[in-house]
C-alpha cells in the first residue's frame, strides 16, 4: 500500500465541503484525502499538488480532478495558471509518506542500509549526504537542535566531522557507524529517528515551505474558506498553531483601537485533534498526527 491516510473523516469533515467547491490537497501521496474529497464533491474541482514524482502514479481519472506536480511552496502562482485564483478549502497532510519511507533506496527511513538521499523531490539538486558531508559542525549542530529537538548535538556534530574526515559519509549505514557512541542503550532508534528527521527537514527545506503555503493561504482562501493542516511534529504544529491564531507565523494577533482580534481566521478547532485509540492501534504511523482547522474570515 502507498499510504495510509490519517484522520481522514475528521480532516476531510474539517473542510465543510461546498459540493460545487473548489478545493486543494496540497500533498496529494497515495491520494486516500483526495479520493474522499471527490466522492463528497458534485460539480465541485479539486487540485492536487505533490512534489514526488512517484506520487504521479496515484493520479485519480476524473474530470473533476487536476494533479499539479509541484511543491506547495508555489501553490499560488500553480493555480493562477490553472486560472484559479481562490479556493474554498486547502488541505495539508504534512511530511513523509508511508511510501517514500518504505523505499530503501530513498534514504528516509533508519530500517535499511539506503543510500543517505531522503529528496522527496527527484529534482532537488540536496541529498542528505551533501549536508552531512559539507555542514560545518556549527551547522550541523543547529539543525539537529532545532529540527531534531537533540540534546547533545554538537557532540553528535564532531562525531560526523570525524568520520567524514576518514570517508565520505555516503549510506545510511555510515552515518548510523559514525554517531554510535551516541546512541543510549535501549534508546538507539529514538535518537537517530530524531537525526533523521532533522535531515529530512533540511533537505527538504520542510518549515520554509510549510511557512510559505501558510502566508498564500490568506490570499488563497475565499471568505469562509477553510485551512485544514495535519501535522507530525511540534515544530510544524507550533506553528499551524500560532498562524491559525494570528495570521502571523510569529508573535501574537493584531489588536484594533478596540482590542478586538484582527486575526483572518476564526479557529474551528481550539485544541489538535487527534486519532483516536483506534486509529493509532491500526496504523502506528498516525501516532504523532495532530489536526487544526480554520476559517477564512
Ligand atoms: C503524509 S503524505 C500525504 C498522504 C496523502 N494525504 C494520502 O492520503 O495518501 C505527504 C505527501 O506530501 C508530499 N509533500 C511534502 N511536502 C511537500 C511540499 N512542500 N510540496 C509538495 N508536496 C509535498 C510528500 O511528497 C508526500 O507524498
Amino acid at each position: 500500500m502507498y499510504h495510509n491516510p490519517v484522520l481522514l473523516h475528521e480532516s476531510v469533515e474539517g473542510l465543510n465541503l461546498r459540493p460545487n467547491g473548489t478545493y486543494v490537497d496540497v500533498t496529494f501521496g497515495g491520494g486516500g484525502h483526495s479520493k474522499h474529497i471527490l466522492s463528497q464533491l458534485e460539480n465541485g474541482h479539486l487540485f492536487g499538488f505533490d512534489q514526488d514524482q512517484d506520487a504521479a502514479s496515484n493520479v485519480i481519472e476524473d474530470e473533476r480532478f487536476t494533479f499539479i506536480p509541484q511543491n506547495f511552496k508555489y501553490l499560488k502562482n500553480f493555480l493562477l495558471l490553472h486560472n484559479q485564483k481562490e479556493v474554498d478549502g486547502i488541505l495539508a497532510d504534512l511530511g513523509v509518506s508511508s511510501h517514500q519511507f518504505d523505499v530503501a533506496t530513498k534514504g528516509f527511513s533508519i530500517r535499511f542500509d539506503g543510500d543517505l538521499d531522503m529528496r522527496m523531490d527527484q529534482n532537488n539538486p540536496v541529498k542528505a549526504s551533501d549536508i552531512i558531508n559539507s555542514y560545518s559542525p556549527e551547522d550541523l549542530a543547529k539543525l539537529f537542535t532545532n529540527y531534531g529537538e537533540l540534546n547533545n548535538a554538537y557532540r553528535i556534530a564532531l562525531s560526523i566531522v570525524e568520520a567524514r574526515t576518514a570517508k565520505p559519509i555516503q549510506i545510511t549505514t555510515d552515518l548510523k557507524e559514525a554517531i554510535r557512541k551516541h546512541l543510549p542503550f535501549g534508546k538507539e532508534n529514538k535518537v537517530l529517528a530524531q537525526l533523521f528527521q532533522a535531515l529530512r527537514i533540511e533537505v527538504n527545506q520542510e518549515m520554509q515551505a510549510l511557512e510559505s503555503l501558510l502566508l498564500q493561504s490568506i490570499a488563497v482562501l475565499k471568505p469562509g474558506g477553510r485551512l485544514v493542516v495535519i501535522s507530525y511534529h511540534s515544530l510544524e504544529d507550533r506553528m499551524v498553531k500560532n498562524f491559525m491564531r494570528s495570521g502571523k507565523l510569529s508573535g501574537e494577533a493584531e489588536k484594533d483601537f478596540f482590542g478586538n482580534n484582527l486575526s483572518p481566521f476564526t479557529l474551528i478547532s481550539r485544541k489538535a485533534i487527534v486519532p483516536s485509540e483506534q486509529e493509532t492501534n491500526e496504523n502506528n504511523r498516525s501516532r504523532s498526527a495532530r489536526l487544526r482547522i480554520a476559517e477564512k474570515k
